[in-house]
């Protein structure tokens, strides 16, 4: 029997069982065998969840992309790594073998040196899904650069926020970037924020779109040229284990957005460890995660995991609806896909969609079908099982988070029975608790709580960036000497868990992870508006769409308020991006407020789901009669 790959139940509770008695001998013995060490750990694991400090693989050193390249090329120097698939499918897909990889990194590596960044630095990647996003992520941790990727459909302000927020002194960014028929002027994007960014000395431009674009002097560079030069070798950084990998940003309930930061080597233990089991790869795979790498997902099971396993792993540029809804089971027949990674969002769009788009493609090298990002609901998971995997790839439903770093709770495809909508059972590992409101555990199966880690595990997150007291406030202090996740879930009779959703403030809009507070105090930079509150209510394709309640200075007339919605709109737009704009914008007077003044989103979410029978006793509120008048302009 192996601890690192399980293949069968019995095997998978007595993996778990040892993962749980003898947590520290457990991630040893997978940290020896299966990955390259410069110098091994003096203590395998250090841990308080009060102060809250977590610790794996101390005195250890390494560097992760000697781990998911260098000690590939040996045996699978031609093997490969990366299969490119360009937006627009008359373009060639690129294969990149695990040599080419090499070459790849190293030159940028090279070139990063080249421009002055040294270990430590932070570099901000802001670019399409293009082979250099995940050449540069490499190319910085091969030189123990932190990387930060973001998202390249936030907007300027968003970008600079996050540049200025862990003092990025380089940017990584392309001329532009094609999505389905639109071609995004990403430059644009990047020249607006650095007018706020004082930090950041050089910006390194891939020629992706040929869009004619403006290059500052001195501060931008052309990438390619500088590549053209560069030695295609270049020596690893020797990292220590608990050296800084990346930071991710990912929205909280309040306030800014939080600098989730990454270490190496427990993440590379852990993300390893999580892809070779929940999508049963085997050498020859050719696997497929449909997620941008500006999310943790991308990070996780595009580039770290799956290349740690020297498996092939797609690269998709583009959209499922282009050039029409029949893209991704092209991309299947095409690639002979064996484990399909996506999101319920995705799943319900294309189920909207002819049956025929399925139908025309050979989807038989299926294996495994994996969901992420938020509950799926049953219809969607049967539409995906029955017409997708034919109902024989089983369907991996994971749970996880931005700070958990991989996968925590997932069936084992081949191995734990599903059941459609529950996430069953937590991965070796991994010790979850519910808990009720009064802050103690509750035990025992066929119960709902809010759900809780009371262990630590080496993929987590070790800290905000800058900001550890927010780190123990957020997941360390409701609950004490357990890690919170913010989710509520059920546990049934044989101890599977059902991720029923968030039982904060944030809101998951197409698998999108959006607080409501940035949003409305974007809404509230709205010259015309006094005050805001953001609540999600269903939606069939996105999961949640937002409703927002905005109490305007002027009534005004209401024949202005189409107008003021689209305002409302674009300022979202321009603070957030684009995938936080509001469904519904419902012009009130005022908001259910408690007497301390707090907003009752309770009462307000009740209203957006439509569901105003059972409001609750809502005679305690200072303003009562506000309800009413709320329910009848209800949209
Ligand atoms: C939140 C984390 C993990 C990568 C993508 C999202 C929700 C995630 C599931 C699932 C139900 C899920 C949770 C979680 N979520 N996966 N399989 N079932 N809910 O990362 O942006 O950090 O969001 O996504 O609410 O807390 P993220």
């Amino acid at each position: 029997m192996s601890n690192y790959h399980i293949k069968n139940l019995e095997e998978y509770y007595q993996v778990y069982r040892k993962s749980v008695r003898d947590p520290e001998s457990f991630w040893a013995e997978i940290a020896e065998e299966h990955f390259v060490w410069r110098k091994p750990w003096d203590k395998v694991l250090e841990w308080n969840f009060s102060t809250p400090e977590v610790k794996w693989f101390e005195g250890a050193q390494l560097n992760i992309t000697e781990n998911c390249i260098d000690r590939h090329l040996a045996t699978k120097g031609d093997k490969t790594a990366i299969i490119f698939e360009p937006n627009d499918p008359s373009e060639k897909a690129q294969h990149i073998s695990y040599k080419e990889l090499h070459e790849k990194v190293c030159a940028f590596a090279n070139v990063l040196k080249d421009q002055g960044v040294k270990k430590g630095d932070r570099v901000c990647i802001y670019l399409p899904m293009i082979p250099e996003l995940a050449t540069s992520i490499l190319a910085c941790a091969r030189i123990g650069a932190i990387h930060t990727v973001v998202f390249a459909g936030f907007s300027a302000t968003a970008l600079s926020t996050r540049i200025n927020d862990c003092e990025c002194n380089m940017v990584i960014t392309s001329d532009g970037s094609f999505r389905g028929t639109k071609t995004i002027d990403l430059k644009g994007i990047v020249d607006e924020a650095l007018e706020s960014t004082p930090t950041i000395k050089s910006v390194l431009v891939v020629k992706r779109t040929k869009a004619d674009i403006n290059m500052k002097s001195v501060r931008d560079h052309w990438l390619q040229p500088l590549l053209d030069k560069a030695d295609k070798d270049c020596p690893i950084e020797i990292m220590d284990a608990e050296d800084p990998l990346f930071i991710l940003y990912t929205s909280g309930s309040t306030g800014k957005p939080k600098g989730m930061m990454h270490t190496t080597a427990g993440y590379m233990v852990y993300t390893a460890y999580t892809f070779k089991n929940v999508f049963q790869y085997k050498n020859g795979d050719v696997y497929w995660c449909t997620a941008d790498i500006g999310w943790v997902t991308g990070h996780s099971y595009i580039v770290y995991g799956p290349l740690a396993n020297g498996a092939t792993t797609i690269l998709f540029e583009g959209v499922p609806n282009h050039p029409d809804f029949g893209r991704f089971w092209d991309i299947i027949e095409k690639h002979k896909v064996n484990q399909f990674y996506t999101a319920p969002t995705a799943i319900r769009a294309l189920a909207k969609e002819k049956l025929d788009y399925v139908e025309n493609h050979d989807l038989s090298s299926l294996k495994v079908l994996g969901t992420v990002g938020e509950p799926i609901n049953e219809e969607a998971w049967h539409w995906y099982n029955d017409n997708v995997g034919k109902k024989m790839s089983p369907i991996v439903d994971t749970w996880w988070q931005t700070e958990t770093g991989g996968i925590m709770i997932s069936p084992i495809p081949y191995t734990t029975p599903t059941i459609p909508t529950y996430a069953t059972l937590p991965l070796p590992g991994v010790q979850p608790a519910l808990m009720d409101e009064h802050g103690k555990e509750i035990k025992g199966n066929q119960v709902d709580g809010r759900l809780c880690i009371k262990f630590p595990w080496p993929g987590m997150a070790r800290t905000i960036w800058g900001d550890h007291k927010r780190y123990k406030e957020t997941y360390f202090s409701t609950y004490e000497n357990k890690y919170f996740t913010g989710d509520g879930a059920l546990r049934d009779t044989v101890g599977y868990y059902r991720i029923t959703g968030r039982v904060d403030d944030v809101i998951i809009v197409s698998g999108h992870n959006l607080g409501t507070a940035p949003i409305e105090d974007a809404i509230n930079e709205h010259p015309a508006v006094a005050e805001s509150a953001i609540v999600g209510f269903p939606h069939d394709v996105k999961g949640n769409a937002l409703y927002g309640y905005v109490i305007l200075k002027e009534t005004g007339e209401s024949r202005l308020h189409e107008n003021l919605r689209k305002e409302i709109n674009q300022i979202i737009t321009e603070h957030i991006g684009p995938i936080a704009k509001l469904d519904k914008i419902q012009f009130t007077v005022g908001l259910p407020k408690t007497r301390s003044g707090k907003i009752m989103r309770r009462i307000l979410r009740k209203i957006a789901h439509k569901e105003t029978d059972n409001l609750g006793d809502i005679s305690t509120l200072l303003n009562p009669e506000v309800v009413q008048e709320i329910i009848d302009n209800a949209l």
